[in-house]
């Protein structure tokens, strides 16, 4: 494994019980504040999509919205959003996901990722996987291709890669 993985991995500060009871809260604020991890984690997505001929990062909100903008700049990649609803203000398609309690709602603005793109998917974690389903479907709706989705975190223990199907899924670390 590359020594890079366990001072990224140290650096995620787990708070218990958050938002509510029972919940171990991955908290990635603290990586970002060791300047060091932070570059180190942007460093291994560049590394590992250099190259590819990707043409959009997209970064989930809110928190694919912190790593994705670094790796799409370095990659030579646009960056595109996917948000929360509401928050786009130009013509959106959208999309419905499952949450733990009822459903939200991703965006994405029409015209941001044309058909025949090479797109990669970025957030900060994937539990369920319900999120990243989401924003797999948002882009191939559009007749683009979703090369892999990434994220920092994976908590295994969820399944939520079994529910990406076919599409590949890079994690950093994974969390118990
Ligand atoms: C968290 C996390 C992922 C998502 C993963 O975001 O940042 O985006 O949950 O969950 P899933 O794999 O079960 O779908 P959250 O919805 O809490 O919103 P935020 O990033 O805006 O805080
Ligand atoms: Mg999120």
């Amino acid at each position: 494994q590359d020594p890079r993985i366990a001072r990224i991995s140290s650096a995620i500060r787990v708070i218990p019980n958050f938002p509510k009871p029972g919940i171990m809260f991955q908290d990635i604020t603290t990586l970002l504040l060791d300047t060091r991890a932070f570059r180190d984690t942007v460093d291994l997505f560049v590394e590992r999509y250099r190259g590819k001929d990707i043409s959009v990062v997209a970064g989930i909100e809110a928190r694919g919205f912190i790593f994705g903008p670094p790796i799409a700049l370095a990659i030579r990649a646009k960056f595109v959003p996917m948000r929360k609803p509401k928050k786009l203000p130009g013509e959106v398609i959208s999309e419905e996901y499952s949450l733990e309690y009822g459903t939200d709602k991703m965006e994405m603005h029409v015209g941001a990722v044309q058909a025949g793109e090479r797109v990669l998917v970025i957030d900060d974690l994937i539990a369920t996987g319900g999120t990243l389903c989401a924003a797999i479907k948002l882009i191939e709706r559009v007749g683009a291709h979703v090369v892999e989705c990434a994220c920092v975190i994976e908590l295994p223990e969820l399944k939520g890669r079994d529910r990406l199907a076919e599409k590949p899924l890079f994690v950093l670390v994974n969390a118990a």
